[in-house]
């Protein structure tokens, strides 16, 4: 057994929820949401939070400026390709965080240097030393990248390796871009790395695994028993294509087995559960299941046999308390007579911290679903300070809306929204209540959108459960997501779209 005492043996987690996450088509979170995923990242006690990639959008530059003015007390990283233009805005966007980095790369793989970037070894080399040297102007924490490393001659990658950290890189990351990577070849990759590039023992060796074959999370692993010290993760794994490796389920692997593995980090693991429900409630992306560590099957027993095994004894058939993660479900039901005190006293117990503003409107929110519904349990005030309280600049505004629909009459709707002071009405029909709700708010709107994906589901249990909906539009080749709820369904579809249709100006401002 290795002693987890020994700082070497400290596994730095570098959460890229907020960049590469952020990626996954249909995300597009505002520079508000972006904030609260940092500070509950901070909450978790990640090492790094990547806040995005500055020059990709003034909101990705707007965001990174935001969290670095806020969030003091961890390293927040910002992307840029290996150019002068993307490192400055980078720069900029962090010139208020304590502990910037700049995080630059540029793919070293033939494939990509041949059909992407159209350059040769050689420039590739140059460019990636410049890049580095650039960012050292404003900061001295930078890390480079060497994209699709994994498919990349493992030669050319530790001369690649060996000038950026003779320019001044402290962090080298061996991203497997494509996550074509194998466990087995990805350790001896490690281990060439680390043999054959001069300079390396002063870097900190971090890895950032995609999920195509599903094995991001085993050759994460894979690369901390080979000597790296640092992984890219993403809470609830998502980002580009099939994701990033879970942060989740990297950071219970290793406080799970953390004797027989010797390495530790420092995620607070009590706050995984309420960050993965802050995420996908976010970001839309739904959680399956049978998901490790956060679905919400993970910690259910089904079978009679393990049941049995659960009331004898919980470790029969749980490695994991699953109150240590933070799943705890409260005794303590309020109602339409629990007053503000009793309110916020809930929402402390649930690690919720609210601004005055938003407080006195959540507050109002609970009132309203307290007088419809009687009893709010935790996942109901949950939802409602997620989806409530989710701040898009309001461009149409529901006023009113009105529905027929029967099993012997064409579905009808009719819409109030207001746009800049004025009420607009339209009225339309449609293959059942939501269909023609969404074809009466496009005649107001006029926005040419096609509903790619409507998912519906209960916030909790019960006939009069809050139910949540989450949509995602397409236009103009664009993914956007939209979100609602309501005790009525189609009150809850027509508030999605309508956030969609927000988010579509919102972007386009
Ligand atoms: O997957 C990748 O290669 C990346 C890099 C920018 C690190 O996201
Ligand atoms: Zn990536």
């Amino acid at each position: 057994m290795i002693s987890t005492e020994n700082k070497k043996n400290k596994i730095y987690i570098f959460d890229t929820t907020l960049r590469d996450g952020e990626q996954a088509p249909g995300i597009h979170l505002n520079t508000k949401e972006k904030l609260e995923i940092a500070q509950q990242l901070a909450k978790l006690n990640v090492d790094i939070i990547e806040a995005g990639f500055p020059i990709s959008s003034k909101s990705d530059f707007n965001s990174v400026k935001k969290i670095s003015g806020r969030i003091k007390d961890r390293r927040i990283a910002a992307l840029a390709r290996a150019n002068l233009k993307d490192i400055d805005a980078a720069g900029e966007a962090l010139k208020s965080a304590e502990q910037p980095v700049i995080h630059t790369f540029i793919s070293s793989s033939d494939i990509h240097l041949k059909y992407q970037l159209k350059k040769s070894r050689e420039e590739v080399l140059e460019l990636a030393g410049e890049a580095v040297k650039r960012s050292l102007k404003y900061t001295d924490m930078v890390e480079f990248s060497a994209m699709d490393a994994t498919r990349s001659d493992w030669e050319f990658l530790c001369r690649l390796f060996e000038i950026v950290i003779r320019s001044g890189a402290s962090v080298i990351n061996i991203p497997d871009t494509v996550g074509y990577a194998i466990p087995n070849e990805f350790g001896r990759m490690i281990d060439y790395i680390f043999e054959n590039t001069r300079g390396i023992e002063d870097a900190i060796v971090s890895v950032h695994c995609h999920n195509d074959l599903g094995l991001a999370v085993a050759n994460s692993l894979m690369a901390i028993e080979h000597g790296v010290r640092q992984v890219e993760c993403a809470v609830n794994g998502i980002g580009e294509r099939a994701g990033n490796a879970s942060l989740e389920e990297l950071a219970m692997i290793i406080d799970t087995r953390k004797r027989d593995l010797g390495v530790f980090t420092d995620i607070n693991i009590g706050e995984i559960i309420r960050t993965s429900s802050i995420v996908k409630s976010l970001t839309g992306y739904v959680v399956a299941p049978n998901k490790a560590i956060v679905g919400k099957n993970a910690f259910s027993h089904e079978a009679g046999i393990h049941q049995d095994g659960m009331l004898k004894e919980r470790s029969t058939y749980e490695i994991i308390k699953p109150e240590n993660i933070g799943l705890k479900s409260s005794k303590l039901v309020l109602g339409k007579h629990s007053g503000r005190h009793a309110f916020v006293e809930r929402l402390a117990e649930l690690g919720i911290r609210l601004e005055e503003n938003d407080l006195e409107k959540a507050f109002e929110r609970f009132k309203d679903l307290a007088e419809k519904k009687g009893a709010i349990n935790d996942q109901d005030i949950k939802a409602i300070v997620e989806n409530e309280l989710r701040e898009v600049w309001e461009h149409f505004i529901l006023k009113y809306y009105q529905v027929q629909s029967g099993s012997n009459i064409k579905a009808t709707s009719t819409i109030g929204i207001e746009i800049e002071g004025k009420v607009h009405e339209g009225t339309s029909t449609g293959d059942g209540p939501v269909d023609a709700s969404f074809k009466a708010i496009d005649k107001i709107t006029k926005i040419n959108a096609k509903l790619v994906e409507y998912k519906i589901e209960a916030v909790s249990g019960g006939k009069d459960a809050l139910g949540s909906v989450k949509i995602i539009v397409s236009t103009n080749g664009t993914e956007v997501m939209g979100s609602g709820i309501s005790t009525d369904i189609v009150e809850a579809s027509i508030k999605a779209y309508i956030d969609a249709m927000n988010r579509i100006v919102e972007s386009s401002e």
